[in-house]
């Protein structure tokens, strides 16, 4: 079986998927889709695909794809969604499923109805140290989970260089508390049910981004269990961590922390202290290795095999509506209640 994909963005993330998705013996890249001409170009090249289409809509609407993946801009995911799930295609899609839970709840409902696979990029669900930690509460090594404590913080050049032409479109926490809080909902399993947030706008504002430089959420969910997010992006960039991260669960008979600060490599140059990483993506040999290639990996075995995607649109509702709930309580100052209404 031959799966056909097409990719709409090509930008870091899109150029990810590729790549993974060129070395899969059951994957083709057919098609792609950017109006950055030069980046649509390059990504031609690089995948060998001639196919390039300014508008993706001209490339569902011409191409037989069975299969898209949707890298494009935070705030910028329903429409290319919904219409390759209208086309007939199998959907990957990266993190955050939206940034709308309303754009997100009609998602999962085109998802129902037309019957195909929605796979959300949360890839760190494959990494081992936030899969070991499921397992302990699936047994029961830690009670019964109840606080959680999540950090993820970035260096300024993330939103200053690396997405500079969307950042101020997005925030932090969209950006990078999407992945912490997808995991603790995971672990919990429980039903979010408000958030109160605060955040501070002043270095990215004076930089000519409008977004803030960091927010800290309380999220509370069924049962009163509570998790706080940190995601902050304005870490100088003689940060060796990319980003510095780290999270804590508390159960009421045990907790686990995780710091992936610097995951495993403290590297000292006569440039710069740097911790490289290796456990997301990176290629060993002839193979992409990592979280990242087994998320994509395991979208293939979902449509191959016909069984449901291990992060699918449910998933993808649930931390979408955390995070709206998060930024609309940036505004109102108050907490914020949550209601999932799928
Ligand atoms: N899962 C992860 O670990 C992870 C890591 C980084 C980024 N991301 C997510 O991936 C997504 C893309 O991020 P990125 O870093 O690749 O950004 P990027 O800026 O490198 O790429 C985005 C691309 O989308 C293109 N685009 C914009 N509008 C488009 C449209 N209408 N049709 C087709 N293409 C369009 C842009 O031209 C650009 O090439 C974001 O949602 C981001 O949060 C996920």
């Amino acid at each position: 079986m031959t799966i056909r994909f097409g990719i709409i963005g090509t930008g870091i993330m899109g150029n990810a998927v590729g790549r993974v998705l060129q070395l899969h013996p059951n994957a083709e890249i057919n098609a792609l889709a950017d109006p950055a001409e030069e980046r649509l170009e390059k990504s031609g090249k690089e995948f060998n695909v001639s196919a390039l289409y300014s508008d993706y809509k001209d490339m569902l609407e011409r191409e037989q794809l069975d299969a898209v993946a949707v890298a494009t801009p935070d705030n910028y995911h329903k429409d290319p969604v919904v219409d390759s799930l209208y086309a007939g295609c199998h959907v990957f899609v990266e993190k955050p499923l939206t940034t709308n839970q309303e754009e997100a709840e009609e998602i999962y409902r085109v998802v129902r109805k037309t019957g195909k696979k929605l796979q959300v990029d949360f890839n760190h669900r494959w990494l081992s140290p936030y899969h070991k930690i499921k397992e302990m509460v699936l047994k029961g090594e830690l009670g019964e989970p109840m606080m959680a404590f999540a950090r993820k913080n970035n260096p300024i050049s993330v939103p200053t260089e690396m997405i500079k032409t969307w950042a101020s479109r997005t925030t932090p926490s969209w950006f990078l508390s999407c992945h912490d809080i997808d995991l603790v909902t995971w672990w919990f399993d429980a039903d979010p049910v408000e958030a109160y947030a605060k955040g501070v706008k002043k270095v990215l504002i004076e930089k000519g981004i409008d977004t803030y430089d960091g927010i800290h959420a309380l999220v509370t969910y069924e049962g009163g269990k509570i998790a706080t997010y940190e995601a902050t992006w304005i870490y100088p960039n003689t940060s060796p961590y990319m980003p510095d991260s780290y999270m804590e669960l508390v159960g009421s008979k045990g907790t686990t922390q995780i710091d992936r600060q610097a995951e495993a490599i403290d590297a000292i140059t006569e440039k710069k202290f740097v911790c490289p990483r290796t456990f997301l993506n990176y290629k060993v040999f002839d193979e992409w290795q990592g979280a990242y290639p087994s998320c994509v990996r395991a979208f293939l075995y979902a449509i191959e095999n016909d069984t449901e995607p291990h992060v699918n649109a449910r998933d993808g509702v649930r931390s979408t509506a955390v995070l709206e709930a998060i930024h609309k309580s940036l505004h109102s100052k108050k907490p914020e209640k949550i209601k999932i209404n799928i």
